[in-house]
């Protein structure tokens, strides 16, 4: 797999993939398997080996045996006297060489007749392995370990007729070959396993590779996806568990995107919810905004009425309607362009201008109310990227929350500044006012949907958090600070440039 990609994520650390996990299980299966199938086959070959040389040697001492009898049985009897035969057949059998150690005759004492290392000659055995071979009357074989020789076999027959003994006939057979076999098929197995291991290893390498290139695939996918664009149709077409887990998230992915376009819609609904409610506040400065103009221009179309000769003051009062029709167009303007429901539209936007449109909207009813306005705004404010109709919905509901918090009069103080946190350029807007404030507890609270204070028809309480949406989308963050009594300041900071 590709673990490059995937230790990116600072989150998870791949430790394990699957593929060291496949390596390491098929090393320690295949390790096990042929530690327990060595083991076999190297005491079987071993068990067949003795057993051989045990046949060998018991046939070769026991067909020699009778030779050397007959030789001791013709002596008895006078038929021969030479001493020199057995010796001859001692040094024939000698001939043979390895894996014959040693061969010797031995008398009803043990003490050495013939044997094949002359110095030896008239010596008396009373080891233990030569003990039993005089005690036996039949041919045995006796494994011991000598250490020049290594491990010896011993086999050993009576020179005997019925009841009568001579001695005893004993030929030592060298077990070094059976061990030097037993050496070089652990070798053999051992490298065996090797590169049964080796084998395995690539085979794995090449089939985890296989199997975990779609993985790969799906963890890119995975990583690229976001809720807000379509994608291609996964590249996966395996038809096992990969395959099936690529589907599935085929299909998580097309829920999810269709759930984030349902909550866009649901969340354009609030904006647009929270926009009339707030025009429904504004309607009544606007209507005062709209009857006098509309009084002034029914007065002066009465003055013409009374006077209709008099052409110069028709004149002038003509110029009046005019310029209090002008004054209404203005006002119907701007609550229309307000009202209008755009596309959400990314551009430069002057913070600064927007939030001197948003306070002609409540010019009138802020005078009303005796509230007065300061503004600080910075003239060398930059444009920031962001969506103007939504920015000045989210100034006009702070600006009305501030007239509703003010019913005594007071001052709503509007600041802009330049700003910079943790590196980056912020635009910060500041709307604070002198008005009930907002008692603690309850500041956690007021940015939560359907959170209000007011009256059916005055609040909705989604004003705020329509707010911290907007701001939010455009990647800022709004802050509050407020005690009871003591007026509220909302601070807003938005990044000149999005990330
Ligand atoms: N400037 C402020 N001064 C005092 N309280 C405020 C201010 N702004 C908001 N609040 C409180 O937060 C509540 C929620 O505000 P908002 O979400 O705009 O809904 P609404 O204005 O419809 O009640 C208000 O009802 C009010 O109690
Ligand atoms: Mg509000």
């Amino acid at each position: 797999m590709d673990s490059k990609n995937i230790n990116q994520n600072d989150k998870f650390h791949l430790r394990w993939t699957l593929k060291i996990k496949f390596i390491t299980f098929i090393t320690l299966l295949i390790v096990v398997i042929m530690i327990f199938n060595g083991m076999f086959i190297i005491i079987r070959e071993k068990r067949l080996l003795m057993a051989k040389i045990e046949n060998e040697s018991t046939a070769l001492v026991k067909s020699l045996a009778i030779p050397v009898t007959n030789v001791f049985l013709y002596k008895e009897v006078g038929l021969l006297h030479e001493e020199e035969l057995l010796e001859n057949y001692i040094s024939q059998l000698m001939e043979e060489k390895y894996p014959i150690l040693y061969a010797m005759i031995l008398d009803n004492e043990n003490r050495v007749l013939v044997h094949s290392d002359l110095k030896k000659f008239g010596s008396i055995y009373n080891d233990p392995i030569s003990e039993n071979a005089l005690r036996s009357w039949q041919t045995i074989t006796q494994k011991y370990h000598d250490k020049n020789w290594g491990d010896v076999l011993d086999a050993s027959a009576p020179l005997a007729i019925s009841s009568k003994r001579w001695g005893t006939l004993r030929i030592g057979f060298s077990l070094e070959p059976i061990q030097a076999r037993i050496q070089r098929l652990y070798w053999e197995i051992l490298g065996l396993t090797l590169g049964i291991v080796l084998l395995a290893f690539f085979i794995v390498n090449i089939l985890s590779r296989k199997l975990t290139a779609p993985l790969s695939i799906l963890i890119t996918e995975m990583k690229k996806t976001s809720v807000e664009q379509e994608r291609q149709p996964l590249a996966i077409h395996s038809s096992d568990e990969i395959g099936y887990l690529a589907c599935a998230f085929e299909d998580m992915r097309e829920r999810l995107i269709n759930s984030h376009r349902e909550l866009k819609q649901a969340q354009d609904q609030l904006i647009r919810a929270e926009k009339l409610a707030s025009i429904g506040r504004l309607s009544s400065g606007v209507a005062h905004e709209i009857n006098n103009p509309l009084n002034g221009m029914q007065n002066c179309i009465r003055m013409i009425l009374e006077e209709p000769e008099n052409r110069e003051q028709t004149g002038r009062y003509l110029e009046l309607i005019d310029e209090g029709l002008q004054k209404i167009e203005s006002v119907v303007q701007k609550l229309l362009d307000y009202s209008r429901k755009d596309p959400i539209m990314y551009e430069k936007v002057d913070v600064n201008h927007s939030l001197k449109k948003m306070l002609e909207l409540l010019e009138y009813k802020f005078s009303k109310q005796n509230i007065n306005i300061e503004l600080q705004l910075d003239d060398n404010l930059p444009l920031i990227r962001g969506d103007a109709h939504l920015l000045e919905q989210a100034f006009l509901n702070l600006m009305i929350n501030a007239y509703d918090a003010m019913p005594e009069g007071g001052t709503l103080t509007i600041r802009t500044k330049q700003t910079t946190r943790k590196r980056r350029k912020f635009v910060t807007v500041v709307i604070q006012d002198t008005g009930e404030g907002i008692p603690e507890s309850e500041l956690t609270r007021i940015f939560d949907p359907f959170y209000t204070t007011k009256d059916v028809g005055e609040g909705t309480g989604l004003g705020l958090s329509v707010c911290q949406g907007i701001i939010e989308n455009h990647q800022g963050e709004i802050f509050v600070k407020s005690k009871a009594g003591q007026g509220a300041v909302f601070t807003i900071f938005l990044p000149v440039k999005s990330k």
